[in-house]
């Protein structure tokens, strides 16, 4: 399976510009999953909730079925965050969709920041698509810093972890290796880069370096840290079903519950 990370700098609002982007950045390059930034085709720094409502869509709304066409078209699979409206909700979403049509949304579990002014927080918890037969499990940019997200995902057999992002925090693509590691999955981390500015008090740069690790901590794929960069590697995810650490040891099966804390 080959997969790869879109980095780019999205202009904020300008949705039809930033999906030909990315589209340009793959075209020609042979990809069986592709995984785009957090609201990468809106941007992100949101003035307040009445924007966040004039930009969001549905999950079968323009953004998402532009997608599906490309992946038809490209004959692979995207995954990448849209901010989605449902009724009066909206949520810090992630689509995953492929030649076949729509697989599914992702809804952020872990709020960041003025995100929790913005967003309802995910209820449906994590969940793993057949991703050409590989298990893929998503997670949106802060949802790293909590190891129970992708913990979740590999016990529910995720092969491959999907993490679209819009990092503004250092150490996550230090962080995703350990994620990588103590899960024995795949990760595949697509951050943006770029620096917005609207409001008068909060600028955030993003801090590129988007990163793919191996299920034994090894980096396959490393980002730029301020420009655009497109990562793409062949994995055989298949090693990610090898939860060994030793002959004695699986990272799932020795764990002990029992005495982990939940509260
Ligand atoms: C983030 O979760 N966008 C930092």
């Amino acid at each position: 399976m080959k997969v790869g990370a879109v980095q780019f700098f999205p202009v904020f609002g300008a949705v039809a510009r930033n999906i030909a982007k990315a589209i340009s950045m793959v075209k020609g390059k042979e990809a069986d999953l592709w995984v785009l930034p957090e609201h990468f085709a809106t941007g992100y720094q949101f003035k307040n909730r009445d924007e966040v409502l004039a930009l969001a869509e549905p999950a079968d709304g323009p953004t998402v079925r532009t997608m599906a066409g490309k992946a038809a078209e490209f004959g692979c699979y995207f995954i990448g965050g849209f901010p989605e409206r449902e009724g009066g909700l909206v949520f810090n979403s992630a689509f995953v969709v492929g030649p076949e049509g729509v697989l599914g949304v992702y809804r952020k579990t872990h709020l960041f920041d003025r995100e929790k002014e913005l967003y309802a927080p995910g209820s449906r918890g994590f969940m793993t698509f057949d991703v050409a037969g590989v298990q893929v499990g998503v997670m949106i940019c802060f949802d790293w810093y909590f190891p129970e997200s992708a913990r979740s995902l590999s016990l529910a057999g995720a092969q491959v972890i999907a993490h679209p992002s819009n990092l503004v925090l250092p150490h996550c693509p230090e962080a995703m290796k350990f994620r990588a590691l103590e899960n024995r999955v795949f990760t595949v981390t697509a951050n943006r880069v770029g620096t917005e500015s609207r409001l008068p008090d909060e600028e955030l740069t993003y801090i590129g370096q988007s990163v793919i690790y191996s299920p034994r901590g090894e980096l396959l794929a490393r980002g730029k840290e301020a420009d655009e960069d497109v990562l793409l590697v062949e994995i055989d995810a298949s090693a990610a079903l090898d939860k060994s650490v030793t002959s004695r040891n699986d990272v799932h099966g020795d764990r002990r519950p029992a005495f982990y804390k939940l509260k």
